[in-house]
């Protein structure tokens, strides 16, 4: 089984049509299911799906378009730069790749 991050956005939706169409098994994980945000909920969840590995489609791209990154800098670094080294982390610590 497939770990994704981020499966309802844009990229995320592209994976989980391409795995259902293909009959891959994954596990999308929605934040309101399980805060990644928070390492140890991440690890966690992995210590316990043991997914094969993990594929992070979660980012902050800006509403209504990429502009909008200029004017929410934290979420901007939160989503597309601290966000990826806590999962990094999570899943080192949990040893999936
Ligand atoms: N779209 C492209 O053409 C493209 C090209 C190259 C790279 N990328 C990169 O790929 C990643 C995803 O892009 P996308 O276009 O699929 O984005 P998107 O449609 O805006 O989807 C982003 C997803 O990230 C989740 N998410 C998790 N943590 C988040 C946070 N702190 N802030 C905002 N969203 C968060 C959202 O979950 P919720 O549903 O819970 O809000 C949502 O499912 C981004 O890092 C982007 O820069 C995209």
């Amino acid at each position: 089984m497939i770990y994704l991050l981020g499966g309802s956005g844009y990229v995320g939706q592209a994976y989980q049509e391409l795995f259902t169409r293909r009959g891959i098994p994954f596990r999308n994980l929605r934040r309101a299911e399980v805060d990644y945000s928070h390492p140890e909920k991440l690890v966690a969840a992995l210590r316990a799906d043991r997914p094969k590995f993990l594929i992070n489609a979660a980012g902050y791209t800006g509403k209504p378009n990429v502009d909008a990154c200029e004017l929410h800098k934290t979420e901007c670094l939160f989503g597309n730069a601290v966000l990826p080294g806590i999962v990094a982390e999570a899943c080192a610590a949990a040893g999936v790749p």
